[in-house]
């Protein structure tokens, strides 16, 4: 029997602890969506933390987390203790690896207890696999959180078929060197078979820190480990096309989404979707329309942006100071440019269900998405898809993973504010047929490559790539 461990830092299901009873709810994330034939699979699982700190629940309420989560969602539950989220989560993830891979590298804090932790969390999840293993399983690991995994699994289960892929951008060989524990992370990535990301860039400067640290070579994308080969490729992550681009009910929506949808009908819209993070460029974004707004005083009272941001890993500092910098550069606009019936920028910091956002995307005339770097963007191909009558554009930065599959979008700098003023007019003035000409073509690849060819299409590269190999042992 062989079967299929998908492993991920949270599980696609996450648990509360509310009032009176606990609280299951499931992912309708782009991953979680594209690995679903797979884990639908009676003899599959998933590995990850569900969210919830291991210090808030006694004994028996772990007990009937763990069974709930095997018996009624084929997942395996990695509890994490309040130390442990603090040191290995906010820590080392997110105050480490987070920034310095998205290039802030001034942001990057090195420090050796959150290192250790992420050793310990690694192996945690290691010790909570062990037991459910087999010889001839397939086990996909994801993202950055999960790094020395491939390795340690691959210690012990030599012959086992492991994936990774990351999610984020893999830096160039420049600020990847910066990590102090650069080789590490190296290594335990090299214990699986076959790795993946969004793009060629990340694959190619992937490949130079592993030349560069490890002195190891690379044959068309094949590194030769001492125990196996490893596969390097690039896998764009799609989106799942057919149920944004689906009809939609309107009765499904929230009545703040009627009414603010009711609201937009007097004015051009500009929408911007994000989680709460610095990567996403926001306070770039605000000062951009701000210029122009200066630059085109034409569209005072005409237009509005809508600013959506998703509250996101709450008590690491530089999330929490980045909220204020929005409130402030909002308020300076609408003071700024407001008038008594106009106010130019909305700004919505909370989440909005997945039917709230596709009646937002397909009521606004541009989507502007200007992160100073992203592994992906999936937001981006979301609106696109949503724009069923291909009359939506969007201005998008070159430095996002997405940027480089969506063309036919206005692409700009997101540093470059002059850039984006002309981008957004660009966009807003731009004539029906033209941009239905390049919807179309957008259409095409965003419904071919979507979030289930990209999970069908790596693990047949997985498979392939452990067939081919003959040990190098
Ligand atoms: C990015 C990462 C994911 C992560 C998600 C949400 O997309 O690549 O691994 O799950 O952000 O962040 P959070 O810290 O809330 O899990």
């Amino acid at each position: 029997m062989s079967k299929i461990i998908f492993v991920s830092n949270r599980l696609p299901v996450t648990v509360k602890k509310g009032e009176t009873e606990i609280e299951y709810s499931k992912s309708i994330g782009g991953l979680a969506t594209g690995l679903k034939s797979y884990h639908e699979q009676s003899d599959s699982l998933w590995a990850g933390w569900p969210g919830v700190a291991q210090d808030d629940l006694n004994e028996e309420e772990t007990q009937t987390i763990n069974s709930e989560l095997q018996e009624s969602y084929n997942c395996l539950p990695i509890f994490l203790s309040e130390q442990e989220i603090e040191q290995y989560y906010h820590g080392f993830c997110n105050e480490t690896i987070w920034p310095l891979f998205h290039y802030f590298n001034d942001k990057a804090e090195y420090n050796t207890e959150t290192w250790d932790a992420y050793k310990n969390v690694n192996q945690k999840f290691f010790d909570a696999l062990e037991p459910v293993i087999e010889p001839n399983d397939t086990i996909w690991i994801h993202d950055y959180q999960l790094m020395l995994l491939p390795q340690m699994i691959r210690e012990k289960y030599p012959d086992t078929r492991i994936g990774f892929f990351l999610h984020i951008p893999f830096p160039s060989f420049e600020i990847y060197r910066l990590l102090i524990w650069r080789e590490e992370i190296l290594q335990g990535l090299l214990g699986a078979n076959l790795i993946g990301f969004h793009t060629y860039d990340y694959v190619r400067h992937f490949l130079s820190s592993v030349r560069r640290i490890l002195g190891k070579e690379h044959n068309l994308y094949k590194i030769n480990g001492e125990t196996h080969t490893i596969q390097v490729d690039a896998f764009p992550m799609g989106i799942d096309y057919d149920y944004f681009a689906a009809p939609h009910q309107s009765q499904n929506l929230s009545s703040e989404a009627q009414e603010f949808i009711e609201s937009t009908k007097s004015v051009q819209n500009i929408i911007s979707v994000d989680r709460l993070d610095y990567t996403k460029g926001i306070p770039d974004r605000i000062k951009a329309f701000k210029q122009f707004l200066a630059q085109y005083p034409e569209y005072h009272e005409k237009v509005r942006l809508n600013l959506i941001v998703a509250p996101s890993r709450v008590g690491v500092e530089a999330y929490d100071s980045l909220k204020r910098e929005i409130e402030e550069l909002v308020s300076e606009v609408n003071g700024k440019y407001g008038t008594l019936s106009w106010m130019p920028v909305w700004f919505f910091f909370r989440t909005f269900t997945q039917d709230d956002l596709i009646a937002f995307y397909r009521n606004s005339d541009v989507l502007l998405v200007t992160p100073l770097r992203d592994g992906m963007n999936l937001v981006a191909k979301e609106y696109i898809a949503s724009r069923t009558d291909y009359k939506g554009m969007i201005v998008l930065s070159e430095t996002a993973g997405a940027a480089s599959e969506l063309g036919e979008g206005v692409i700009v700098n997101p540093n470059d504010y002059g850039e984006i003023a002309a981008g957004i007019k660009t966009a807003l003035d731009m004539p029906d047929h033209e941009k239905i000409e390049r919807n179309k073509m957008l259409h095409v690849r965003l419904s071919r490559y979507n979030v289930k060819f990209w999970a069908d299409e790596f693990l047949v590269a997985l498979k392939n790539t452990t067939e081919e190999q003959t040990p190098t042992r």
